[in-house]
């Protein structure tokens, strides 16, 4: 039987990329969505005329109730939860001086509580089966810091953590725990940044020259997923054209 991958927020950017990647490997992929999102039904309907037969659910992950009703249905409609990929995540770029409280707080709630509300709800069945995967989906900006990001890098920053803390605590069960780091990806959060930032601030701190590709990351991910990948745990896995090395 087909494992199942559920990836957060995976109708956008990246996770659309970890989406159609997962479902190519035979895995039965889920997604979550934003109760808010209106197209959700859209993109399931051109996913299919593409030939991928997504599940999504409506899911916020920043409310631990939301994830355990979500990850409920999942389970009774497509069967327990064998890899779980933690991507979904928001900016509110401003300076310090300019952030507010609520700035704060949301990027908080949904980059790095929802990575707690999501895993909480699959852990112990993962340990039971005696296999599972979790991948968090960090960012280079968690590694080295961002102008403008202190509440995004904050909370890509403490996925690290979590994710060493918790592979510690499973690493005997068959279950792994996992970061990766992408740097500046080709996607719509990159792309709004202001494209003269992006030419004279960023692009030039990218020894490869150029933006990562969405495809590029997905094969990251689906390689932590994999049988092969079962000794690494507790990993940061950077992928981003040479921007940070460490
Ligand atoms: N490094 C150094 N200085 C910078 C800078 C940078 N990256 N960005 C802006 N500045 C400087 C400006 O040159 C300006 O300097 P002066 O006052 O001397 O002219 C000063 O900071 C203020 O700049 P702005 O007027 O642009 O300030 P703002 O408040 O309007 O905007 C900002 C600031 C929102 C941070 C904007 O610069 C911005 O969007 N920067 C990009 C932030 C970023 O990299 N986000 C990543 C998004 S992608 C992502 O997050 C995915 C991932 O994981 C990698």
């Amino acid at each position: 039987m087909s494992r199942v991958a559920l990836v957060t927020g995976g109708m956008g950017g990246l996770g659309e990329a970890v989406c159609i990647k997962m479902a190519a490997l035979g895995y039965k992929v889920v997604t979550t969505y934003s109760p808010s999102n209106t197209k959700a039904k859209d993109w399931l309907k051109q996913m299919q005329a593409q030939g991928y037969d997504f599940h999504a659910y409506p899911c916020d992950v920043s409310d631990f109730d939301s994830c355990k009703a979500c990850v409920d249905t999942v389970t009774k409609e497509l069967g327990p939860v064998d890899v779980l990929v933690n991507n979904a995540g928001i900016t509110r770029d401003m300076t310090f001086k300019k952030m507010t409280k609520t700035d704060w707080d949301v990027v908080m709630k949904t980059n790095l509580d929802s990575v707690f509300n999501m895993t909480k709800q699959v852990m112990d069945g993962m340990v039971d089966r005696g296999w599972g995967r979790v991948i968090n989906v960090s960012s280079v900006n968690g590694q080295k810091g961002a102008f403008g990001q202190t509440n995004y890098s904050a909370a890509k920053a403490g996925m690290h953590g979590f994710t060493k803390a918790l592979a510690l605590e499973v690493s005997r069960k068959g279950v792994t725990v996992n970061t990766i780091s992408p740097g500046y990806i080709g996607t719509k959060m990159v792309m709004a940044i202001p494209q003269e930032v992006l030419d004279s601030k960023i692009l030039p701190q990218i020894p490869q020259g150029r933006l990562g590709k969405p495809e590029e990351v997905a094969g990251l991910v689906a390689y932590l997923a994999s049988e092969e990948a079962a000794f690494v745990t507790g990993a940061n896995i950077s992928i981003n054209g040479g921007q940070h090395m460490f």
